[in-house]
């Protein structure tokens, strides 16, 4: 199973002040040498973590391939075929979500999408779209003419983190069916979404569908915890001597 990392969130501290630290870039940077398989990032329509020179720098440094989540817009269609990362992850998005929210309603777009997906597989840029799974969803994912789906793993991680686990392990089996159908209509399957160091370990059940996860706020979060003291006794020893 491949890791990409998702270092939207070290952005995210950063907007918080509009200053340089932490650095996404840099953290791109420490990932791959850590063995991250790829690096993803979202450059989302309100530009509230990554900004476009993180993804252009990302692009220029980064020697593992670079997964561009966006959403499926002209404006983004242009960065991404300008930047040309490795593979483009189409997302629904809404201002007002804190997070995404549902998988992209590939039914809905189907005509949309198999005509916004012919340019970036003309420029050899792989498609990816992040979806939930559901048959319907698979099928037309398949019918737009994507290499890929990414399968949404959030309505598994909120339930295991209510302790939900029977129902998370229902959900489990619906990853499954949906990653299987995927299969069999030719896509490559990824997951990702809610993933945490303690929810991850039943999402490698499916391990024999599911190639790569894409993890971000928890590995982001976690970082902030491990480093933390490191970070205060750096400080005490410029302030202290
Ligand atoms: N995959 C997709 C398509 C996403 O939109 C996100 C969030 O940006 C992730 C994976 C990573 O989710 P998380 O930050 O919850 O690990």
């Amino acid at each position: 199973m491949r890791l990409g990392v998702n270092i939207d969130h070290v952005a995210t501290v950063r907007q918080a002040r509009r200053t340089f630290e932490p650095n996404p870039v840099f953290a791109a940077l420490i990932a791959q040498q850590a063995g991250a398989d790829q690096i993803t990032l979202h450059l989302r329509e309100d530009r509230r973590h990554i900004q476009d020179r993180d993804l252009e720098l990302i692009k220029e440094l980064i020697t593992v391939p670079i997964n561009l989540e966006m959403a499926p817009t002209q404006e983004m269609k242009e960065i991404a075929l300008r930047v040309k990362p490795d593979r483009v992850t189409l997302v629904p998005e809404r201002r007002e979500e804190i997070t995404t929210e549902g998988g992209l309603d590939v039914v809905s777009l189907k005509d949309y999408l198999k005509d916004f997906i012919k340019a970036f597989k003309e420029a050899g840029i792989e498609v990816s779209l992040f979806i939930d799974p559901q048959e319907d969803q698979v099928r037309a994912s398949a019918e737009v003419g994507a290499d890929a789906i990414e399968l949404h793993t959030g309505e598994y991680a909120n339930l295991w983190n209510d302790h939900k686990f029977k129902e998370a392990k229902e959900e489990i089996k619906r990853l499954r069916r949906a990653g299987e159908l995927a299969k069999s209509l030719g896509l490559r399957v990824y997951a990702g979404h809610g993933l945490t160091y303690q929810n991850v370990k039943e999402i490698l059940s499916l391990s024999d569908i599911v190639e790569e996860l894409n993890i971000g706020h928890s590995i982001v979060a976690n970082a902030v915890i491990f480093g933390f003291e490191r970070a205060v006794k750096e400080m005490l020893k410029l302030i202290k001597g």
